[in-house]
């Protein structure tokens, strides 16, 4: 590779610090710091019109699109139907001219990806794709091209592409927010403020959390399974944090919305089984706490990723507990993603792993 690693063992390590600089990038497309608004196509066009966006994508870029879900129907009351890519393909869904298909993919490559994006133009959707590689075939086939501009991705294990992904879709959730009169000018602002402080506060997060990290990682990497669990963004979270650590670990981990535990899950609780939980003070943090008081009364340990008025707020025993600093809602997926990335790093590290080239996986899947 033309690029190299640095002073940094793997590209992951190197893509993982890479953070404050690529999202600053990311962000310096999307947001015009003069006035504090969002810039971007579609947010006096196609936003002022549709009734709904479909957004289909694999893998991370999947999970990326399942978090901005969450914020267009948030900020901006506009309806997201997604799916990953190789069910969405072939589901006939009954499209209305109304809707406008969303693509997300790192490598702009991604063969299913790239089969929703020609099956959604043959139906006469406008199509737009968020995509790092520019001069990839779902960014030359799309309508309107929403860059990532992560720079290079070389580790197979998706990190800073996937929270470039994600401050791409806060700003266009913003937008449409704006363009469907949900959002008013001053809030607006607000929110970009937010969204500027993203480098900063991740650049402070990454210098903080390592030996912490390290340390869960040397146990982690001796468990057989790992439960991840999370509410509202954090349910995506929560699934992201399960791929990578299956992806470059090989550990068996599955992500689950916290409120489903009780559905089945809880039955694999015992003191052998780790249960991650990603719980930022939100609207949703007392009902976490009781799921997590639910893990505890079944022996399960407990490993709590929050914030310090979540930290201050619990009263429980947990086996770990990885305090972040106190951020605005709309900023949490992304500074919540890096102890989750930390996390697989190390313990792949510890595992012994390839990390960055993972057994039987390829950095971008072109066949179906
Ligand atoms: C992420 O860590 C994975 N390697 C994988 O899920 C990846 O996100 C997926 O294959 C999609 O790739 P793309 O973004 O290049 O389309």
């Amino acid at each position: 590779h033309m690029i190299d690693k640095g002073n940094y063992r793997h590209f992951m390590e190197k893509e993982i610090y890479d953070q404050p600089e690529a999202i600053s990038d990311t962000l310096g497309h999307y947001i015009n710091f003069s006035d504090n608004q969002v810039v971007a196509a579609w947010r006096d066009t196609v936003f002022t019109n549709v009734q709904s966006l479909a957004i289909s994508a694999c893998g991370t870029a999947y999970l990326a699109g399942l978090i901005g879900k969450y914020w267009f129907e948030h900020y901006a009351r506009l309806p997201v139907e997604i799916d990953v890519a190789s069910e969405f393909r072939y589901r006939e869904i009954p499209f209305s001219p109304q809707v406008a298909a969303l693509f997300i993919s790192q490598s702009g490559e991604t063969a299913d990806t790239l089969a929703c994006l020609r099956y959604c133009k043959e139906h006469g959707l406008k199509t737009g794709a968020v995509v790092n590689t520019p001069e990839s075939t779902i960014a030359r086939e799309s309508d309107t091209v929403f860059p990532i501009l992560a720079g290079p991705e070389i580790g197979v294990a998706s990190t800073k592409a996937f929270t470039c992904q994600l401050a791409v879709l806060a700003a266009l959730a913003v937008a449409a927010g704006r363009a469907r009169g949900t959002l008013t000018e001053k809030e607006e602002q607000t929110l970009v403020a937010r969204l500027a402080e993203m480098p900063r506060v991740i650049g402070q997060v990454l210098n903080s959390i390592q030996p912490r990290i390290e340390l869960l990682s040397r146990e982690l990497a001796k468990c057989r399974a790992v439960l991840y669990l999370g509410r509202g963004t954090s349910f995506p979270l929560a699934m992201e944090g399960a791929l990578k650590l299956k992806e470059i670990s090989y550990i068996h981990a599955q992500g689950y919305a916290a409120g489903e535990l009780k559905h089945g899950p809880i039955a694999l609780i015992d003191e052998n089984m780790p249960v991650i939980v990603i719980a930022p003070h939100d609207r949703f943090f007392d009902k976490t706490a009781s799921n997590m008081q639910e893990v505890a009364a079944r022996g399960g340990r407990i490993i709590l990723i929050t914030d310090e008025k979540g930290a201050r707020a619990l009263k429980l025993d947990t086996m770990q507990t990885i305090v972040l600093p106190n951020v605005d809602e709309i900023i949490a997926p992304m500074i919540f993603s890096l102890p989750v990335q930390l996390l697989a790093y190390h313990t792949a590290v510890f595992a012994g792993t390839d990390v960055d080239q993972p057994r039987n996986l390829a950095k971008s899947v072109t066949v179906e």
